[in-house]
């Protein structure tokens, strides 16, 4: 069967090849090797093969790969052909085959991470093989039709002439990147071959232009010219990058111009290559992302590069009066949404109409062309409207009281950043509204860094005034810094030894990081924890140096308010 297939694919191709046999230009075909490299010499080679155009196969010698394995990807990204020549460069027809296999597997190892064709050829070290390394070496196995002696008499003359004088239409040269003699001579002698017609190829490609398959275990030396020569494979076109717009982004498609290719891309901003994901169907692409694509055939085609721009559904205007919720959807957008915490999908009803709001609505924003936005509202017990609070947080019930109270508010119309940092404006702003004297005109504070026509200017003249709050040095308040949960304490106790109310003392356990707590702040966190007004972060730990939380701050205001109005 094996046999009438491959008739059958020889007569193909040599109807196809015939108006190329025949041409005047088809072109006569050498594959030049380097054994057992890399080396210092090999990236001088590597700059005189691009130069020419030329193509190379490079033999790799593990050992040596291990300190240039960016040469080897230099070599694959540079349309030249990595093959395996052992990892320590034995005799390996003297070789067990369990030790012949870990030689290949050595060298395999740095060839597989600097990608390129899977399909590795050996190169057996001294051309010296037996059964044994046939049987084993699960690769064709691949000598040479001309050898320039290059490692015997280092002389780039006798390079050259060795390779001009030998070399003939499907030729394998044999030479090896250790010697500068090597590289010198074999870069005059392409110069001369390319003028005669000769074009340098890769074994790889040389083969299967004279429409041989190489098989595992069998041995090649050349692949001479028996009438048969396929065309070169093209360098593929560029990848084409489009987009459609759909329902939760954009709709990306990759197509390439040139014919039986595979499509390789990636979303990381990093370089694709024909190991890179492969393209099979358009993908959702749902936020601001960078596609590269290349196309691939034996050859890989220039990078192309396209930002797709993703943007979220805009948002509905919102308004809430009463317990009533009003969206106005911008055009083109359809609002779904649930009020039983689940999920909403574009199977939940669709808004039309004001709501009553009793603790949380989940929103889908969709727009063709917009990533979905998701909003979840939650009302608190009092009938204010956030998108960031959670109705089953520890902090709900605080946060719903010091808002009510007016001690806190959000931090925009429909946020309080529970989460958020306090800064020194704002918790000494939240103890001035708690305070009695919060009606009471003091004069501005004279910090330096405090405008006093800002939202927290009065706050911070009563703090300078009676004292509660000092600044962090003679003349700077330093508004914008956010505080730590002892600092928060010792402001707090400054406060209620101010206004002379006394906390209840109870029997609380130590906190297991008491000692870390800083001996300005020991005695007011003390205070306010057997005073029951502060408690610890979990696992008995005060945290004294952890940034407080707005959701903290609302928690020891509204207990602080509480006790005030006992
Ligand atoms: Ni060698």
């Amino acid at each position: 069967m094996k046999r009438v297939i491959s008739i059958i694919i020889c007569a193909v191709l040599m109807v196809i090849s015939v108006p190329y046999a025949n041409a005047a230009a088809t072109p006569k075909l050498v594959a030049i090797t380097f054994d057992d490299g890399p080396s210092v010499y090999t990236e001088g080679l590597l700059d005189g093969l691009a130069q020419r155009g030329a193509k190379a196969t490079f033999f790799i010698v593990g050992n040596m790969a291990s300190a240039r394995t960016s040469v080897l990807q230099r070599m694959v990204n540079e349309g030249h052909q990595i093959a395996n020549h052992t990892t320590s460069h034995p005799d390996l027809s003297k070789l067990s085959a369990q030790s012949i296999i870990n030689e290949l597997n050595g060298c395999a190892n740095y060839l597989k991470q600097a990608g390129g064709e899977q399909q590795y050829l050996l190169r057996p070290p001294y051309g010296s093989y037996n059964s044994t390394v046939r049987n084993n070496a699960n690769m064709p196995i691949i000598l040479w039709s001309v050898d320039t002696l290059d490692w015997k008499y280092r002389n780039s003359d006798t390079v050259y002439n060795n390779i001009i004088n030998n070399t003939t239409d499907g030729s394998i040269v044999l030479l090896h990147d250790l010697y500068k003699s090597s590289v010198n001579g074999a870069l005059r002698a392409i110069d001369t071959l390319k003028e005669r017609g000769y074009e340098f190829v890769t074994v790889n490609e040389l083969f299967r232009r004279r429409a041989v398959t190489l098989e595992n275990g069998k041995v090649y030396s050349a692949a001479y010219n028996k009438g048969i020569t396929l065309p070169a494979t093209e360098k593929p076109k560029s990848v084409e990058i489009t987009f459609e717009n759909v329902y939760g982004g954009k709709q990306v498609s990759l197509t390439c111009p040139t014919e039986n290719v595979s499509i390789h891309y990636t979303t990381d901003g990093s370089e694709p290559n024909e190991n890179s994901p492969k393209y099979t169907s358009p993908f959702l692409v749902t936020s601001i992302t960078d596609i590269k694509a290349v196309a691939y055939n034996s050859q890989l085609s220039d990078v192309s590069f396209r930002k797709i721009w993703v943007e979220p559904a805009p948002a509905p205007a919102v308004s809430f009066e009463n317990s009533i919720l009003t969206l106005t959807p911008s055009e083109n957008t359809t609002v779904y949404y649930t009020l039983d915490t689940s999920a909403p999908t574009d199977m939940s009803t669709v808004y039309t109409e004001p709501l009553t709001i009793d603790r949380q609505i989940d929103l889908l924003v969709r727009a063709v062309g917009k990533a979905d936005r998701r909003i979840t509202y939650v009302s608190t017990a009092y009938g204010k409207l956030f998108s960031d609070i959670k109705a089953s947080g520890w902090y709900y019930n605080a946060v719903s009281e010091a808002v009510n109270c007016g001690i806190m508010t959000g931090v925009s119309e429909f946020e309080f950043s529970p989460t958020g940092n306090v800064t020194r404006a704002m918790f000494v702003t939240v103890l001035h509204r708690m305070s009695k004297d919060a009606q009471t005109e003091y004069a501005p504070a004279s910090f330096v860094d405090i405008d006093n026509n800002l939202w927290y200017a009065k706050a911070a003249a009563w703090a300078q005034s009676t004292g509660i709050v000092k600044g962090v040095s003679e003349t700077e308040f330093a508004p914008n810094v956010n505080i730590t949960r002892q600092e928060m304490c010792t402001m707090l106790a400054r406060f209620f030894e101010y206004y002379e109310i006394a906390l209840p003392v109870t029997e609380r356990e130590a906190f297991a990081d008491a000692d870390t707590i800083a001996e300005w702040a020991k005695t007011s966190v003390d205070m306010l924890y057997l005073g029951g007004l502060i408690n610890g972060v979990g696992d008995n730990l005060f945290a004294p140096t952890n940034t407080a939380t707005r959701a903290e701050c609302a928690k020891l205001s509204i207990d602080t308010y509480k006790t005030l109005n006992k």
